[in-house]
């Protein structure tokens, strides 16, 4: 990780596609005075993201790119993270698979969270998958973004047990408490401030 810990804070951008409850979590943990990182972008693929409400209320710039042209997308992004001095990066519910450039880019600077305990159950509906599965423990993986999905350097880990009658959404829910909590311990590991 190339970024600079000290007395500045380390310019972020958060990537969304839905909730943001990750990114409000961020962004609390942003305004806390001993805090490494501020949030100085949001960035997202889906224009009715009920996360893009954030910015508004923590007056936080937003972009929207649709995506739909992933190239174009990417180049539009890249510079305006560019123009906005951004840093670091981190994805919290981010639905678009950033291109091997894009992270080659920000190498090392790109973080993702995801509700599994990776590598167990990369990709999309992973708490129906764990309870298939009869798993006891699940969890969330605060991790790198390297080229392949859900693939890259582990940062921190934090385990739930699965109690008898757990549902998918009970265990989202569950699982997405934590994830507020590891996200910044994670981002405090890897900026070691
Ligand atoms: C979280 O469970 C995250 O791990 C996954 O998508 C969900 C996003 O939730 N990648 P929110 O938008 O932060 O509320």
């Amino acid at each position: 990780m190339v970024l600079s810990t000290g007395y500045r804070k380390i310019r972020t951008a958060v990537f969304i596609s839905g909730t943001g409850s990750n990114l409000k979590s961020l962004i609390k943990f942003s305004k806390v005075k001993k805090s490494p990182i501020s949030i100085d972008l949001i960035v997202s693929n889906n224009s009715k993201a009920n996360g893009l409400k954030y910015a508004k209320i923590y007056k936080i710039k937003k972009k929207v790119l649709n995506f739909k042209k992933k190239n174009l997308s990417e180049k539009k992004l890249l510079s305006i993270l560019n123009i906005n001095n951004i840093e670091m990066i981190c994805l919290a519910g981010f639905m678009k698979i950033l291109s091997k450039n894009f992270i080659k880019r920000f190498k090392g600077n790109i973080l993702n969270i995801h509700p599994s305990l990776l590598p167990k159950y990369k990709g999309l509906n992973t708490h129906e998958r764990v309870l298939k599965n009869k798993e006891k423990y699940s969890g969330c993986t605060v991790h790198f973004v390297n080229a392949k999905l859900d693939s890259g350097k582990i940062i921190l880990q934090k385990k739930v047990k699965i109690s008898k009658n757990e549902t998918s959404v009970s265990l989202a829910k569950k699982i997405l408490n934590q994830e507020h909590k590891l996200f910044p311990k994670a981002i405090l590991k890897v900026v070691n401030f």
